[in-house]
């Protein structure tokens, strides 16, 4: 027994940091790698359900099989499309997306996008938008057997159990879960209940829209849905359920309607959480040219050079072959305001990307002080935060 016990501790020490629930303890999907890898053979059939979220020129997002298809219809078994070859996923093209914030917090990772994500078989107009995350109506996942990692955490490639992923034809927003406290537990803070509220209101942050590419600090948002009071120094907090009606069929086969959720709408989360110490750069790139990357193609190497450290180091000579240089620009750009605004003053609509994607978008119109009256009025469910969690 003696020979294992090097082993063991290997594999013991590796997660000890983190708390717990914040650290996927299952295998990867079994279309999966085993573990993150880069690179892999350019492969635009793959089937692969490995996203990797570790900068802002590498990471990978789900999107159908085939297409044109909307996220909603597919959501079982959308696909890893990542920047670069890894994970056996396919490879977005250089050009696809047009703006990027990648933003670290204490708590999760969080990239916002826009692009034209046609192109990774998403239908074109309409409602194209839908939520993807590690459960799912039969607790496989949406996409089955999904993954996510990051080293945005610890520099290693984690496992992340709780994760989502809002994807819509020109727009995403995508969060990893990093962390925990006895407030905020990593299923709360990915908490993926909220589909139809769209990106700004379950991801808040600074949405710059198409051109801009930023590598950011954030401070942490509330859990989506979660408004806080302060009452004689003690914090609780309302949270918004999503409104929603179906029919139960009972065992007497008697169908029954049901309602869940908040008839009114809050339009804001409570606060949106400013940006810092952003890096931008003019765009991202893999340097790959298109010609390996159409659709289903297959065994494709990647570029001679490419390799998973020299990616970007590497990369000098990638991307400029994509037309447009990379480069480190402006830093220590950071966003008005330094501290997160109230709810009496906060309507993030501080962007440029909303307006076109129907069910990343937010819910009906409604003001601060309706806000304040739903309160007051009890329809959110007020609970002191000393009992939400235990
Ligand atoms: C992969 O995803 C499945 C389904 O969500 C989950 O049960 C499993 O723990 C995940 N494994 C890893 C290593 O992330
Ligand atoms: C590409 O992916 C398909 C679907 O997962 C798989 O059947 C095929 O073996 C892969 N090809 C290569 C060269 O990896
Ligand atoms: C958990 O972290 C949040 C965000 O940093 C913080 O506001 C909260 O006080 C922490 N909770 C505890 C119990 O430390």
């Amino acid at each position: 027994m003696l020979f294992l016990l090097p082993l063991l501790s290997h594999f013991a020490v590796v997660h000890a940091a983190f708390p717990a629930g914040v650290i996927a303890t299952g295998t990867q999907g079994v279309t999966n790698p085993p573990v993150p890898t880069m690179p892999t053979t350019i492969n635009q059939t793959s089937m692969a359900r490995l996203l990797s979220v570790n900068s802002i020129d590498d990471f990978c997002l789900f999107a159908p099989p085939t297409g044109p298809a909307e996220i909603p219809d597919t959501e079982e078994l959308e696909v890893a499309w990542c920047t670069k070859p890894r994970n056996n996923a396919r490879v977005i093209p250089d050009g696809v997306i047009t703006g990027i914030s990648f933003l670290k917090t204490d708590f999760y990772v969080q990239i916002m996008g826009t692009g034209d994500f046609t192109k990774l078989n998403i239908a074109a107009g309409g409602d194209g938008g839908g939520e993807l995350d590690p459960h799912g109506a039969t607790g496989a996942g949406n996409p089955i057997g999904g993954n996510v990692t990051t080293t945005v955490a610890d520099g290693l490639d984690e496992p992340i159990a709780e994760w989502m992923l809002y994807m819509a034809n020109d727009q995403f927003c995508l969060r990893a879960c990093t962390n925990a406290n006895s407030t905020y537990s990593a299923a709360f803070m990915c908490w993926h209940e909220l589909d139809v509220m769209g990106c700004e209101f379950v991801m808040p942050g600074t949405y710059h829209g198409a051109g801009t590419f930023e590598t950011c600090e954030a401070e942490v948002a509330y859990p989506p849905g979660w408004y806080p009071t302060v009452v004689d120094g003690t914090t609780s907090f309302s949270t918004f359920a999503q409104y929603f009606t179906g029919i139960n069929t009972g065992a007497d086969g008697q169908p029954t309607p049901y309602t869940v959720g908040d008839t009114i709408t809050p339009d804001a989360p409570f606060s949106t959480p400013s940006s810092s110490k952003c890096v931008t750069q003019a765009t991202v790139s893999n340097g790959i040219p298109a010609s390996l990357l159409t659709a289903g193609a297959i065994g494709t190497a990647p570029p001679p050079g490419f390799s998973s450290s020299g990616a970007s180091a590497a990369s000098g000579s990638q991307a400029t072959a994509g037309g447009s240089s990379t480069k480190g620009a402006t830093s220590g750009k950071t966003t008005a305001g330094s501290t997160p605004t109230n709810s009496g003053s906060a309507s993030p609509s501080n962007s440029g990307t909303t307006g076109s994607s129907g069910a990343l978008r937010n819910g009906p119109a409604m003001s601060a002080g309706d806000l304040v009256g739903i309160i007051i009025a009890g329809i959110f469910v007020i609970i002191p935060s000393a009992l939400l969690f235990h």
